[in-house]
């Protein structure tokens, strides 16, 4: 019936909602590139099932104010949360990727099946979406699981413990199912949970040429962002490095998720996603112009400068950067152009268009953040002006070694950019539309 199908969807949403949080907190605790990257995509779909699955629960005029309380779920939902505790990647992996994930895409088979597609048609349509991209989700997952397994194995015996003790207490309170909720209470603190802490300094992928400062004219102000090959380069190991902006994003969507409304959640989640494009265009770029992994700098300073900072501050960094950058893009884009290199025009393109967007966002969010607490909307400028000092100071800590290195690895770069690039470059039928 009607409100029963709303009471569904409404777990569903929370299922989603939790799910996006514990995921986006653990994106700079996870080493691999990879497995950020597709963090962040898997947020995405999450956010905006839960964003389909809210509107939904509004259409079938559920009362609304129902839909700022877990109600009768909440034991459910403190499950999904608590995830969020895990004790280590391999284990937050696999409690995630082999016990919540798959219950959920158990719960939208059954809702498809028993419910009716022609009186609830609208909810067919993103569930069966939501069904494709949990199948999806579960394989990746086992495949990430069994990936930290092997390159931790001291862990192994702690995450399966953990994933058990999520099994278990998903069957004490009744799994998410299809059925009416459980009575059960929550039952505290999952055994051999460790309370999250946002981390001091961010896991970074071993293959690449780890750093803090990606590239000379970070430290130097007279090393030349460049043109020609120079800056088809530099433009690549920019987008590259956008890996900050993906574990930021990350760290802020949950940081702020309980107190600003779920508007945020859903942007926070979609901004996420489109910094981790953005990191990717850089790497499958780089990768095209067979460059070696292990000679690509990957760098740290910009989530430093914000690490142990309010996190606001987190919030201040990619608006600061955004709106910092956003004007050169389309000069570099047609620049790119010129070179006759369209895979980077094309790159440079579509992050424009992103970047405008999230530029609205950061102006946006900073002014609801300041007024949530209690504090003027207008000062997001002042933010904004503490994340430059942020990242100037911590520039300012860079090493004469440091410097040198960073220098020697770019130069050497170069001299195999000049090889490689002359020729341009074209955008890959792979990602391209299928004619
Ligand atoms: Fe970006
Ligand atoms: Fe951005």
């Amino acid at each position: 019936m009607r409100l029963d199908t709303a009471q569904l969807l409404k777990r569903f949403f929370f299922c989603e909602r939790s799910l996006v949080v514990s995921e986006a907190s653990w994106i700079p605790a996870i080493a691999s590139l990879d497995v950020k990257i597709g963090l962040a995509r898997f947020i995405w779909q999450s956010a905006e099932t839960a964003d389909a699955l809210r509107n939904r629960v509004f259409e079938l005029r559920f009362p609304s104010r129902l839909l700022e309380e877990q109600g009768a779920d909440n034991a459910l939902i403190q499950l999904f949360s608590a995830v969020k505790d895990s004790p280590s990647v391999p284990a937050f992996l696999i409690g995630v990727g082999k016990v919540l994930l798959p219950a959920l895409r158990d719960s939208y088979r059954a809702y498809m099946e028993s419910s009716d597609s022609i009186a609830d048609g609208p909810t067919h349509r993103f569930l069966s979406l939501a069904l494709s991209e949990k199948k999806e989700q579960i394989s990746t997952f086992e495949k990430w699981g069994n990936d930290a397994l092997e390159q931790n194995s001291e862990l192994r015996e702690g995450a399966l413990n953990w994933a058990q003790a999520i099994a278990n207490r998903l069957l004490e309170v009744g799994g998410v199912g299809v059925g009416p909720a459980s009575p059960a209470a929550g039952g505290g603190r999952l055994p051999g949970s460790k309370t999250y802490v946002v981390p001091e300094r961010p896991a970074r992928d071993p293959r690449f040429w780890a750093c803090r400062f990606y590239w000379p004219d970070v430290v130097d102000p007279n090393y030349p962002y460049g043109e020609g090959v120079q800056l088809q380069l530099r433009s690549a190991i920019s987008h590259l490095n956008e890996v900050w902006a993906i574990e930021v994003g990350g760290v802020m969507l949950s940081a702020f998720a309980d107190v600003l409304p779920w508007e945020w959640i859903h942007n926070a989640a979609r901004w996420t996603y489109d910094e981790s494009r953005h990191c990717r265009m850089g790497y499958e770029r780089l990768m095209a112009w067979g460059f070696d992994i292990a000679e690509i700098p990957l760098g740290t300073y910009i989530y430093d400068s914000a690490s142990g900072e309010d996190p606001i501050y987190c919030l201040g960094m990619l608006f600061f950067f955004e709106t910092k950058n956003i004007k050169h893009k389309p000069a570099r884009a047609k620049l790119f152009h010129t070179y006759g290199d369209t895979l980077s025009e094309h790159d440079m393109d579509f992050d424009w268009a992103d970047e405008t967007m999230h530029a609205g966002y950061g102006k946006h969010w900073l002014k609801e953040l300041l007024a949530a607490r209690g504090e003027d909307p207008a000062a997001y400028d002042q933010v904004r002006e503490r994340c430059e000092k942020l990242v100037r100071d911590y520039v300012g800590t860079a090493t004469g070694h440091e410097v040198a290195d960073i220098k020697k690895v770019a130069d050497a770069l170069l001299v195999k950019a000049e090889q490689v690039l002359k020729v341009g470059s074209d955008i890959p039928p792979a990602r391209l539309p299928a004619r």
